[in-house]
């Protein structure tokens, strides 16, 4: 499968609207069901500050988030990590991973 690359992170806020029900982007706003994903991008994989929800799947995942390992994530939720709480089925279409991406490393 193609990896996704070259996002257009304008794009990708618009396709964010998806993730929102879940996840807010800022810090100081209380975490939804997931994550705030404020900084989520170069961090450590399962590790945003403030929330205590993680699977054993996704915090026992070694790393830290980058284009490859994102893509994959999106990708197939439950393939990246198996037992995820992440209820999403994916993304199938390659340059919109690529776009929620561009999206994501604008969130420091
Ligand atoms: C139904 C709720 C839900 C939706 C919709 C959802 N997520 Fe999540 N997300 C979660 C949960 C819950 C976790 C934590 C998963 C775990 O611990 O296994 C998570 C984790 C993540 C993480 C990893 C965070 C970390 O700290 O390592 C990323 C990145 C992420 N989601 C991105 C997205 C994106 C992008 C979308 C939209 C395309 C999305 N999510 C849609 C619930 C959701």
């Amino acid at each position: 499968m193609a990896q996704a690359s070259g996002g257009d992170a304008q794009a990708g806020k618009k396709a964010f609207i998806q993730c929102q029900a879940c996840h807010t982007v800022d810090a100081k706003a209380p975490s939804r069901m997931g994550p705030s994903l404020l900084g989520v991008y170069g961090a450590k994989i399962g590790g945003r500050p403030g929330y205590d929800h993680y699977s054993k799947a996704l915090s026992g995942t070694p790393g830290k988030w980058d284009d490859a390992k994102l893509d994959q994530w999106l990708t197939r939720p439950t393939k990246f990590a198996a037992g995820t709480s992440m209820a999403f089925a994916g993304v199938p279409d390659p340059k919109r991973r690529a776009d929620l991406i561009a999206y994501l490393k604008t969130l420091k």
